[in-house]
């Protein structure tokens, strides 16, 4: 079965972004682990929020290292509709629908260039992922770090999802938590 990571940072206290923005809440020992979990993806799979971010550089950039790394953006709106703002916006990113029922046949149909899909989505298509997708495993990984501004980010989605720990792992001040669906 194909494998999906999804990887996630979070402060202490839940929190998923600084002023709007995960990387206030990532490490450089975090940035290091994203970039090694990046080196192993045969896709990328990220959501809507993330892909038309127009602040965000372009994840398959021509010259990038992940120039030839298929880039798929889920979601369970209208794909035509996002298909087009891609296009409008010059962006190489697929959208693929899904619903709930179809997550594993969409998964297993994505062509990639290798077996490891990388989930590097916001929250809220990470933990549908993680609660409808086959395969999938979470890696949060915990910052040494209390944040609460205006940009503070705590998923809301309406979701009820057992987890089982498969490993954690200690990297300096960073513990990295792997979880699968019980
Ligand atoms: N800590 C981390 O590791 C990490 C990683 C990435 C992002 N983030 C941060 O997480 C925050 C966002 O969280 P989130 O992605 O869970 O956000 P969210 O706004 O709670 O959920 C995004 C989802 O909402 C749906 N949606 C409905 N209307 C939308 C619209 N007009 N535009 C875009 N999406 C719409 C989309 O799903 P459908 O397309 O299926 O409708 C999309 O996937 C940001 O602050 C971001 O910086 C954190």
């Amino acid at each position: 079965m194909r494998e999906v990571i999804i990887s996630l940072v979070q402060s202490i206290n839940g929190a998923y972004a600084q002023d709007g923005w995960s990387t206030g809440v990532s490490t450089p020992t975090d940035f290091t682990y994203f970039v090694g979990l990046r080196r192993r993806a045969g896709a990328i799979l990220i959501d809507r929020r993330t892909a038309l971010n127009p602040q965000l550089p372009m994840i398959n950039a021509p010259g990038k290292v992940l120039e030839h790394t298929p880039v798929y953006v889920l979601t369970e709106s209208d794909a035509e509709v996002l298909s087009q703002q891609l296009a409008e916006r010059g962006l190489d990113y697929r959208a693929v629908h899904f619903t709930p029922d179809t997550l594993p046949e969409v998964i297993a149909g994505l062509e990639t260039t290798g077996d490891m899909l990388l989930c590097e989505s916001g929250p809220n298509l990470a933990y549908r992922l993680l609660d409808h997708g086959p395969g999938v495993e979470l890696h949060l990984s915990i910052s040494p770090r209390y944040l609460k501004d205006a940009g503070t980010h705590f998923s809301a989605l309406d979701a009820d999802i057992p987890l089982r720990v498969r490993g954690v792992e200690q990297r300096d001040d960073q513990v990295i938590i792997r979880y699968v669906r019980a």
